[in-house]
């Protein structure tokens, strides 16, 4: 296993949308599990495959307070959502910021797991915003986009400036 680097907002390559994956190999499984080490290091609660610069519909998730539970979702879709709620949400490739988002409180998932095998998951609280935050990266959006421009620039500025600082 390895650790991945992490892209940091704002590098344009976050901005890629992500394609299908057609077959869930061994590639796929060892970039599961790469990136399951590189999250649990971080440490963070959920990783999209947007964020160590591979461009494919894969996102992985662990909400635990053990950190034991990693929940894989391949070519995720939401096929229901409902109500709505607001979340004090950050992200690995914004280091240090925190800010709130409006997301659908209640979704189901269909996705495929680790094995290929399709599940459908319902879920809401903490998994329902990390599920969509998830989702947005394989889109190429970061969550810094719901903010306003000014707020979004002043976290531009605040990740170039850290960045020359390193
Ligand atoms: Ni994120």
């Amino acid at each position: 296993m390895a650790i991945l680097e992490i892209l940091n907002y704002p590098d344009p390559r976050l901005h890629t949308v992500a394609k299908p994956i057609k077959e869930v190999d061994a590639s796929i499984r060892r970039l599961i599990d790469d990136m399951a080490q590189t999250m649990y290091a971080a440490p963070g609660i959920g990783l999209a495959a947007t964020q160590v610069n591979q461009h494919i519909q894969l996102l992985i998730i662990d909400t635990s307070e053990e950190k034991n539970q990693l929940q894989v979702f391949i070519n995720p879709k939401i096929i229901e959502k409902d109500g709505e709620r607001e979340f004090e949400e950050g992200c690995l490739s914004v280091p240090g910021v925190y800010e709130t988002v409006t997301r659908a409180a209640h979704i189901k998932v269909e996705a495929l797991d680790k094995n290929g095998q399709t599940f459908s998951l319902e879920a809401e609280g903490l998994l329902a915003v990390c599920i969509q935050h998830e989702m947005d990266h394989l889109l190429g959006k970061v969550f810094v986009e719901y903010l306003s421009p000014l707020k979004r620039n002043r976290i531009k500025n605040k990740m170039l400036k850290l960045r020359r600082a390193m």
